[in-house]
């Protein structure tokens, strides 16, 4: 690792060093006697899809709206593209696009016309503009009909067009994914990769782990407005890594695993299935020692973990819970 972007402590420079997009440094917001947000600093790199990722009430919407210039920090700051959003936010916050919660639209109206009235309030959009963001959104054939008629997901989809009517840098996406079926969120992210391979960088909060697990290079996780981790997202699981084991007698080959090292957090997930770590990590040799055991698996897969047990995990207080 040649790279120094990342300072560990200390005073951060706020020039834009290479290839870091948005920087937000030791940032904190305090409503009353509550620090929705508390000394915050993390660095966007640009190409990424960054995950950031908390519980509901984690300070994520807090944070972004700061990014945005939409709400003033109490100390810190955040910078994008080398430029103080509070101070300098006219010079750069056009090169950024934005969805926190659910985009405003309205129903009566063309997924079109939404769009248009948008493009007005920034000062006009070329339509063919207009045309290449419904594409690329996947909203193309749908851009004439009444948003009444879209689904959750196309409303979504529609809301990520609007962000990006003047072609942003930087994408801001504050829990795109939220209420989406599955279908709505898989066109999700096949959208977000297709903007991440024309040289987007993407900032994207969520309080669903296996959401972003597959999308995102990197992630941070923050708790009560604190960062508690930043990592890869294969580090993130690799190091709570649990199996899902589908077998039959499933109790008695519970109290088994549960006598092992390495099998104490094992637990019932419904009936006839069992989710715990493996010796050294492995699947296989979860695999063969029940084999031995006579509890032969009828299936091993790795379990989707959801936030609340990498968050359990990482607060170290997984011990006597579930
Ligand atoms: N305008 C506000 N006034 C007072 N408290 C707020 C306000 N906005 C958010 N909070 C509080 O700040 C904390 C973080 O909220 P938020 O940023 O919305 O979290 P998230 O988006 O991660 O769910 C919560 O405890 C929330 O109740
Ligand atoms: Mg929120």
């Amino acid at each position: 690792m040649a790279q120094t972007l990342v300072a560990s402590g200390g005073a951060r420079a706020v020039a834009p060093h290479g290839d870091v997009v948005m920087r937000i440094d030791r940032l904190s917001k305090r409503y009353g006697q509550r620090l929705a947000v508390d000394g915050l600093s993390l660095d966007v790199r640009r190409g990424e899809i960054f995950g950031f990722l908390g519980p509901n009430g984690a300070g994520k919407t807090t944070t972004i709206r700061m990014s945005l210039g939409l709400i003033a920090p109490t100390a810190g700051g955040v910078h994008i593209l080398g430029h103080d959003v509070a101070t300098d936010g006219a010079h750069v916050l056009p090169r950024v696009g934005a969805l926190v919660e659910q985009p405003a639209l309205y129903g009566y109206m063309s997924g079109r016309d939404n769009l248009r009235a948008v493009a007005s309030v920034l000062g006009g959009v070329p339509e063919s503009r207009l045309d290449a963001v419904l594409e690329l959104v996947g909203l193309r054939g749908r851009g004439a009909d009444r948003v009444r008629t879209y689904s959750l997901g196309m409303k979504q989809r529609l809301g990520v067009a609007m962000a990006l009517l003047q072609d942003p840098d930087l994408l801001v996406l504050d829990e795109p994914a939220n209420g989406l079926d599955p279908a709505g969120i898989v066109e999700m992210r096949d959208l977000l990769r297709q903007l991440v391979a024309q040289g987007k960088t993407i900032f994207l909060s969520s309080h669903v782990l296996t959401e972003v697990r597959q999308l995102c290079t990197r992630v941070a996780i923050i708790n009560l407005g604190k960062l508690v981790t930043e990592s890869t997202v294969d580090d993130l699981l690799r190091g709570h890594g649990e199996f899902a084991v589908t077998v039959e007698q499933a109790a008695q080959a519970l109290a088994l695993v549960r006598a092992q090292p390495w099998g104490s957090t094992a637990r019932l997930d419904g009936p006839g299935a069992i989710v715990t770590r493996a010796p050294d990590g492995r699947g296989r040799d979860l695999n063969l020692f029940l084999v031995q055991a006579g509890y032969a698996p009828d299936a091993i897969a790795p379990h989707a973990q959801d936030l609340e047990h990498v968050f359990l995990a990482l607060t170290g207080a997984a011990n006597g819970t579930n």
